[in-house]
């Protein structure tokens, strides 16, 4: 090969790997917010769902997701569940959590469908969801007056406007930490037992790889000593 093609060669390589990473600079203008959430807050999660069934459950669905489990997973009682929570149609607390407003009906109104809820936090990101929120903004052009940083031309109502206004900067963030930490509990309820089951796991594996070292050193020393 000669020295020139073989010049072409490599610029052309260097130019074929560095493309994705310009394409992925430019699809992300604005940088995520970090959420700060603890999924093990029994207090913050209870507040999220409450949030959640106030403002959010009119229009989106969360169908993977049982006000039973809720009861259980956020120590609520199942009475209270039943009074503040259950509603939208739903009857009981083996339920799932409804949306107010049917598809077709919402679909006409905003013109795209709200999605089920229930799995956002893991296809989009925690990080993600807490800047979508955070991320409505006043805009007299679009059809509901306002816009959103992460989803340009957003369908969605900002639904929490009033609030936002009525609060300020550090007690809205606060809110919307609290309903983010609930939509991430609920993409996946397993996940605190998970995290404090692996302590233990961890722990295990610690105590089997100091025996296995001390029986190592047992069998290499008969075999020095032969
Ligand atoms: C009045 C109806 C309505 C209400 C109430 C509402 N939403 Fe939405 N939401 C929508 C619509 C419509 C979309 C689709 C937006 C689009 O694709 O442009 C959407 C999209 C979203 C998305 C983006 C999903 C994705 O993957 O694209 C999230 C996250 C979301 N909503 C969260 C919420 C939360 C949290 C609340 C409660 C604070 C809420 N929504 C209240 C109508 C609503």
């Amino acid at each position: 090969m000669g020295r020139q093609s073989l010049h072409a060669l490599l610029l052309t390589s260097a130019v074929i790997c560095i493309l994705p990473l310009c394409s992925t600079a430019s699809s992300n203008p604005r940088e995520l917010l970090r959420s700060g959430i603890d999924i093990h807050n029994k207090a913050s999660l209870r507040r999220g769902v409450r949030l959640y069934m106030n403002y959010c459950a009119t229009c989106h669905s969360a169908k993977f997701m049982r006000f039973e489990r809720l009861s259980e997973d956020l120590e609520m009682a199942p009475e209270v569940v039943m009074t503040d929570l259950v509603r939208f149609g739903a009857s009981k607390l083996s339920d799932t959590i409804p949306a107010a407003i049917d598809s077709e009906t919402a679909e006409k109104s905003f013109g795209v469908a709200p999605p089920d809820l229930t799995l956002v936090a893991k296809y989009r990101g925690i990080d993600w969801v807490y800047s979508y929120l955070m991320g409505f903004y006043k805009d007299s052009s679009a059809p509901t007056g306002y816009n959103n940083h992460l989803l340009e031309n957003v369908a969605m109502p900002w639904v929490m406007a009033s609030l936002q206004e009525a609060s300020s900067e550090k007690e809205f963030s606060e809110l919307m930490r609290d309903l983010t930490n609930f939509m991430a509990y609920m993409s996946e309820p397993v996940r605190p037992f998970r995290e404090s089951f692996g302590k233990y796991v961890l722990g295990f594996l610690m105590i089997l790889l100091v025996s296995v070292r001390l029986l190592k050193n047992e069998y290499w020393r008969d075999m020095n000593e032969q």
